[in-house]
């Protein structure tokens, strides 16, 4: 069984789609162990008491120091003994301690096609913003590990999404939840649960 823990920031959508996903069979052998939030009114904290399952919330203002902050952080990610870190629309900087500690066992989604769109200040709408501002055809979501970078992981899976005529950001990221990201987080974490997709340290030869 893949036990996995759910960092969120938000709506939640993402989770939602996981929790989804297992309850369909979509999602095999896995169990979400724990969600764990950086803000208190985060949707998503309502959407694990709904479904049953554990959540915490670290809070950077209740912690003196980003320091502190970061420790509470990996401690509550470590007390929930986790197979897989998955960031479902998690907005804070990993302490690279914690990627280290969880190399190659830490997978984001990104609502983008990376590289486009991604990095430092690529976040929710914004990131629809710029692709329609740049005028993109297509755009999409992905699905990456992370690394000590901002989106800059090893790319694990995309799907592609079309821009239509007259898409605003919030028209657009709907659709981009709806026809990728809510589809690739759940294959993702089924090839995981599977086998199909190797996780952690890579075998030295
Ligand atoms: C959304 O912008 C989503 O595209 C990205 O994080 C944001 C919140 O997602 N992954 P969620 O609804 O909290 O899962």
């Amino acid at each position: 069984m893949l036990r996995i823990a759910v960092c969120v920031s938000g709506g939640g959508t993402n989770l939602q789609a996981i929790i989804d996903a297992i309850g369909s069979g979509k999602i095999s052998n896995t169990e979400i162990v724990r969600v764990i939030s950086n803000k208190k009114d985060a949707y998503a904290l309502t959407r694990a008491a709904e479904n049953g399952i554990g959540a915490v919330c670290v809070s950077r203002k209740d912690f003196p120091d980003k320091e502190s902050f970061n420790d509470a952080l990996i401690q509550a990610v470590d007390e929930a003994q986790p197979d897989l870190v998955v960031l479902a629309g998690f907005l804070v900087v990993l302490p690279e301690k914690m990627i280290q500690k969880y190399r190659r066992r830490i997978i984001n989604i990104h609502p983008s096609l990376i590289p486009s769109f991604c990095g430092n200040g690529f976040y929710g709408l914004k990131v629809h913003e710029a692709a329609l501002a740049r005028g993109v055809k297509i755009t999409g979501a992905t699905v990456h590990f992370v690394d000590e970078g901002t989106d800059t992981g090893p790319i694990i899976k995309q799907k592609a999404v079309e821009v239509r005529e007259g898409d605003t950001p919030e028209i657009l990221q709907k659709r981009v939840m709806e026809q990728a990201e809510w589809q690739i987080l759940p294959e993702t974490i089924d090839e995981i649960a599977n086998g199909e997709l190797l996780i952690g340290m890579e075998r030295k030869h």
